[in-house]
């Protein structure tokens, strides 16, 4: 006999639609989704008019979505989803270093660079020399490690935002750790920077008093032979924004003084003009693959 189905009894009813040979852990994923997705409609008491903005609301981001645009992980992270699934994907091990969202702005491969070269290659913004070293958790030297490095310029922009501004690859590089597992590279000083604001994320953020900016960074993704690969960033400590990144990413402990260095001696050595920024800090890996 067919059974009504009611306010009490309707997520129990999606869950025991699902067939025998559904795979395990998707079954795990959907029964949870359901009864969150069933809690949710529950307690807010969802109408059909807001049912029918929310259907609206993803279609237009799906509609934003292309092979460069996409438009759900911006949504995700401005909820915070995605760091919580990196956090949860990556719990805190001993002292390795934290890792953080990729972002999207990691969309072609990055030339390789010798350890002091410059990533910049537009020569405006304040100068800076990154230095630091790759090590396992026990601090043994990881020579060979390699960094792919990219950060936005000094007004905010990647390359790829700027094809007419900024030469292809300008911010961008991939070094090798020498011997000691050392690395060393000269950039620009980043500026904090906002998020595509253009599309259903940005209405989100708009709606509920949100600004849309993201501190200072630079991004790296650092691979060593035995390790698990880590994706972070080094965030600029005294940049804007720091205290309410717009999509959650910052860790303090991957916030570092970028500390200014007037020295013209020191200056020489790295080959930059004073006044310029330096950032120094060791990267812990995790053993893995
Ligand atoms: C980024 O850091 O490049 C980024 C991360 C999340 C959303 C937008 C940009
Ligand atoms: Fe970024």
């Amino acid at each position: 006999m067919a059974t009504d189905f009611t306010e009490e009894t309707a997520a129990d009813a999606v869950i025991e639609s699902f067939g025998a040979q559904t795979d395990p852990r998707l079954r795990e994923i959907l029964t949870a989704l359901v009864r969150h997705l069933h809690a949710f409609a529950r307690e807010v008491e969802l109408t059909i008019p807001e049912w029918e903005r929310g259907i609206d609301f993803l279609t237009r981001t799906g509609h934003k979505c292309d092979d460069e645009r996409q438009e759900f992980i911006l949504l995700s992270d401005v909820l915070g989803l995605s760091m919580l699934t990196e956090t949860i994907s990556n719990r805190k091990f001993g002292v390795a270093t934290e890792s953080t969202v990729l972002g999207p702005f990691h969309v072609v491969e990055s030339p390789v660079r010798d350890l002091g070269d410059t990533i910049d290659l537009v020569g405006t913004g304040v100068p800076c020399v990154v230095t630091g070293r790759v090590v396992s958790v026990d601090g043994t030297p990881l020579p060979g490690a390699t960094l792919d490095v990219w950060q936005a310029n000094d007004q905010g922009f990647y390359d790829v935002q700027q094809p007419d501004a900024q030469p292809r690859t300008n911010g961008r590089g991939l070094f090798t750790a020498d011997e000691k597992g050392e690395f060393w590279f000269r950039t620009i000083v980043p500026s904090y920077y906002p998020i595509p604001t253009d599309g259903p994320a940005g209405e989100l953020l708009k709606a509920t008093g949100r600004h849309a900016f993201r501190p200072a960074h630079i991004h790296f993704i650092v691979t060593a032979p035995g390790h698990r690969p880590l994706t972070t960033h080094i965030f600029v400590a005294d940049s804007e924004y720091i205290e309410s990144d717009t999509v959650f990413a910052v860790k303090k402990s991957l916030v570092e003084d970028f500390e200014e260095i007037t020295d013209p001696e020191v200056a020489a050595k790295w080959g930059v003009p004073v006044p310029f920024r330096h950032a120094d800090f060791d990267i812990i890996m995790q053993p893995g693959s």
